[in-house]
C-alpha cells in the first residue's frame, strides 16, 4: 500500500469571494481530452498514476460532507440522466473513491499544521504530498509523481521534493531551494538552504545554483515525498509555537530535517499550473486544458 495526501483545508482568501461559496478545491477544471471536474479530482487522479492506492484528503469538518459526498457513488436517478459518457465518469469516480479518506484540521494554522493532522493516518511510512491547489502535467508517459516516487524508491530513503526553474522575479512567492548538484545530469539536487518566500537579493545571496540562468533558481513544485521524521519535526514546531507569519509551515520543517539528515531535490519533467490566486487560476486552466496529452508508449 502506498499513501498520498492532499491538504484541502486551506481558506483559500486569495480566491474569495469565490471561495464563500465554493471550496478553491473544488473549482472546476478542463482536462486536455475535454473533461469537467473539480481540481480536487484531478490531484487524486495524479496520486493514483504514481500508484498511491490509499489516499488521504485533508479537510476542514464542515466541508467534510460536501468532498465526501462529491467523491461518492451517484444516485439512480442521476446516472438515469447521464449520457454513457457521464456514466463512464460516473463509474470512475465510484473507483476513485474506494481509495479515499479525510482527515480532518480543525484550526486553519497552516499548511504544516494541515500536514501534521495526518500523522495517525501516516502510521510511520513515507508519504506523497500534493499541493490541493495545483494541476500537474507530465511531458513524459510518466506522470510527475511516478517521477518523484521512482526517483525517491531508487535512492536511499531521504525526503525528496520536486523542483522546477523559476525566474528571479517570482521567487518571493514560492518556497526556493538551494544547493549543489548531486549527479551530472542535474536532476537530482543536495540541498544545502531552503527559504520561504524569499527576496530575489535573498536568493543571489544564498540560492544560486550552479549551471542555471542568469536570475533563475529552484522552486518548490508542490509535490514532496515525506519520511516519517518530518511529522515528528512538525510536532515538535507546534509544540513550541514556531511559526513564520502567524502559520506552521512546512519549509520550516523541511529546512530542519536538511540540517540533520539531509533533503534532496528532484527536477521533474513536467509542468504545474497554480489555481489559488485569480489571475493564475484563468491562465493556468487554459493552458492545461491546452496541453498535448503525452503519448503512453
Ligand atoms: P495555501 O498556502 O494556498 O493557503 O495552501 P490557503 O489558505 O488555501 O489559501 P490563501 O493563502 O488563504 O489564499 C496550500 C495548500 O494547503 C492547504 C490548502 O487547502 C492548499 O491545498 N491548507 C493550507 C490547509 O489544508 N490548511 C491550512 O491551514 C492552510
Amino acid at each position: 500500500m502506498r499513501k498520498a495526501l492532499i491538504p484541502a483545508a486551506g481558506l483559500g482568501t486569495r480566491m474569495f469571494p469565490a471561495t464563500k461559496a465554493v471550496k478553491k478545491e473544488l473549482l472546476p477544471m478542463i482536462t486536455p481530452d475535454g473533461v469537467c471536474k473539480p481540481i480536487l479530482q484531478s490531484i487524486v487522479e495524479e496520486a493514483l498514476s504514481a500508484g498511491c492506492d490509499d489516499i488521504a484528503i485533508i479537510v476542514r469538518p464542515a466541508d467534510r460532507d460536501l468532498i465526501a459526498s462529491y467523491f461518492s457513488p451517484c444516485s439512480d436517478a442521476q446516472l438515469a440522466r447521464l449520457k454513457d459518457d457521464g456514466k463512464a465518469q460516473a463509474a470512475h469516480l465510484a473507483d476513485i473513491s474506494r481509495h479515499i479518506s479525510y482527515v480532518e484540521q480543525r484550526e486553519q494554522q497552516g499548511f504544516g499544521h494541515a500536514v501534521h493532522c495526518a500523522r495517525d493516518w501516516a502510521d510511520g511510512q513515507p508519504v506523497l504530498l500534493l499541493l490541493g491547489d495545483h494541476l500537474y502535467s507530465s511531458n513524459e508517459a510518466r506522470s510527475c509523481a511516478r517521477q518523484l516516487l521512482d526517483a525517491f524508491d531508487s535512492l536511499e530513503p531521504r525526503a525528496t521534493l520536486s523542483l522546477y526553474q523559476a525566474p528571479g522575479s517570482t521567487v518571493h512567492h514560492y518556497g526556493t531551494a538551494g544547493g549543489s548538484w548531486a549527479n551530472p545530469q542535474h536532476t537530482l539536487l543536495d540541498i544545502a538552504e531552503f527559504a520561504e518566500k524569499p527576496s530575489l537579493d535573498y536568493a543571489r545571496q544564498h540560492l544560486a545554483v550552479p549551471g542555471l540562468p542568469h536570475d533563475t533558481f529552484l522552486c518548490v513544485y508542490g509535490q514532496y515525498v515525506l519520511t516519517p521524521d518530518v511529522f515528528r519535526i512538525l510536532g515538535e514546531q507546534i509544540a513550541a509555537n514556531r511559526r513564520l507569519k502567524g502559520e506552521f509551515q512546512l519549509t520550516t520543517a523541511l529546512d530542519e530535517l536538511r540540517q540533520t539528515q539531509g533533503l534532496r531535490g528532484f527536477m521533474v519533467n513536467g509542468e504545474h499550473f497554480d489555481t489559488g490566486q485569480p489571475r493564475e487560476y484563468l491562465s493556468s486552466i487554459l493552458a492545461f486544458a491546452n496541453k498535448r496529452l503525452p503519448t503512453t508508449p
